[in-house]
């Protein structure tokens, strides 16, 4: 796919070895889509990348003068990495003590999202939440708030200041939780109305359409979230779908007149391209054709599914490529254990081993960027690095503690390196992110 920017001049450019993907690693095998350049130029202007390739080819190419900041042979270039499921109400609340998702939700989840009514809370918390993103090289998230649309405002301001890709909605919630965060179905509608008109399409914000999930929202309620896409059908739509068992029989319950999950949500309209569906473990296989042929995607998010005991993700079975579900990778914090991309990666590895796959990391950086940009349609902006598209990358350092230091001194392939730096790395990893083609995050 091209990108469709075209790009100006650069003002500034960065050398190293780097990885991108040219298309989908799943469909067509991480050795035809991963490109590796040993010693790489990326140059940015205007937030976007400029000219992309080996030093020697690009070099003569870049304006005299041009500052290039050269990160040396221990660093790896990678577009940024895209998060596409996380709360980030719930990161004062991370690392709360075991629990399954009902009573968790209940006992955790709700008590701290009360707190975000308060503006100047949300706003704290939005802060640390994005600067922790950009420690770890996120550079793209698709975001639950809780339903106080101040909690949208304040995302979407910090987001717009350091000038991200960001995607996020207010959460609707009209039953099964605690009175005072509660919506209605025509105050939600009429809520994330104003939020979309306010924020959708300002600089490079987005808005996803976010029921929290079928057992807190009355059918009135999705089937008013499904009239609100259809009026901005380039918003997202985001829920969460089959994570346990307890809640797919709550669901059954509660909606017995439908043929399952997601059902519930298709009847109401929210099933389609931008739609993202957080977990979908325990999917049948019409529901996964469902999600194929109307192109959702699910976001697997493997760190929060073990420490819920939530059950894990067949992932290869998702992408079968009979009919090839897009998926996305998620950090869904609080419930989920790290900001890190790497650490959530080496946690899908784990998840597809309980199925008797094997992810590799190839596919797994391949997740992580170009295939989340696909999940969230946005494959033509960001998650891989070429001209016109958007200058946002993460600079990995290959030798980020005296462990991986001594590990990597035994490597003799690309895929052993990058899997070393999923099973080892972590925020240490993470030297440079750089956003719209500004270095927003420098490791001490
Ligand atoms: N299902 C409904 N709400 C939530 C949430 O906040 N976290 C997780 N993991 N699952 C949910
Ligand atoms: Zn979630």
């Amino acid at each position: 796919m091209q990108a469709t920017a075209t790009p100006g001049a650069p003002d500034r450019a960065i050398r190293g070895p780097a990885i991108t993907f040219t298309g989908d690693a799943f469909a067509h095998g991480v050795e035809d889509t991963l490109v590796y350049e040993p010693d790489a130029i990326v140059a940015m202007g205007g937030g976007l990348v400029t000219h992309f390739g080996p030093a020697d080819a690009i070099l003569p190419e870049l304006p005299p003068g041009i500052d290039i900041h050269d990160y040396g042979p221990d660093a790896l270039i990678s577009a940024g990495f895209i998060d596409t499921h996380v709360h980030f109400p719930q990161v004062p609340m991370i690392g709360a003590f075991g629990e399954g998702l009902l009573e968790w939700l209940e006992r955790y989840s709700y008590p701290t999202e009360r707190r975000f009514a308060d503006k100047a809370f949300a706003s704290t918390v939005a802060r640390v939440f994005l600067a922790e993103c950009l420690r770890n090289g996120v550079t793209t998230s698709c975001v639950y708030c809780t339903v106080h649309p101040e909690s949208v405002d304040a995302l979407f301001e910090e987001a717009q200041r350091l000038g991200l890709r960001l995607a996020a909605g207010k959460l609707l919630m009209n039953r099964h939780a605690p009175e005072d965060l509660l919506d209605t179905a025509r105050s939600g509608y009429d809520d994330s109305k104003a939020l979309i008109e306010r924020w959708h399409g300002q600089d490079r914000l987005m808005y996803a359409i976010s029921p929290r999930f079928a057992p807190t929202s009355t059918a009135e309620q999705l089937a008013a979230a499904g009239e609100l896409w259809r009026e901005f059908p380039d918003c997202y739509l985001q829920t969460h779908l089959s994570e346990t068992p307890g809640e797919i029989e709550w669901v059954r319950q509660l909606f017995s007149e439908r043929a399952g999950y997601l059902d519930v949500y298709d009847h109401a309209g929210l099933c389609g391209p931008r739609a993202l569906f957080g977990h979908g473990i325990h999917l049948s296989e019409p529901e996964l054709g469902r999600l194929h042929d109307c192109g959702a995607a699910i976001a697997h998010c493997p760190t929060s599914n073990a420490f819920l005991g939530s059950g894990a993700l067949d992932l290869f079975r998702a992408v079968n490529q009979e009919r090839p579900v897009n998926v996305g990778i998620g950090t869904d914090l609080g419930a989920g254990t790290s900001f890190s991309i790497l650490q959530t990666l080496s946690e899908a590895y784990q998840a597809a081993r309980v199925h008797g796959q094997a992810l590799t990391a190839g596919e797994a950086f391949y997740l992580a960027t170009r295939g989340s940009a696909r999940a969230m349609c946005l494959e033509d902006r960001v998650g891989h690095i070429a001209p016109g598209m958007e200058a946002d990358l993460v600079v990995l350092d290959m030798k980020s503690t005296p462990l991986v230091t001594h590990r990597m001194a035994f490597v003799d392939s690309l895929e052993e390196a990058l899997f070393v730096q999923i099973t080892l790395g972590d925020d240490r990893a993470v030297q440079a992110t750089w956003v719209a083609g500004q270095l927003r995050h420098q490791r001490p």
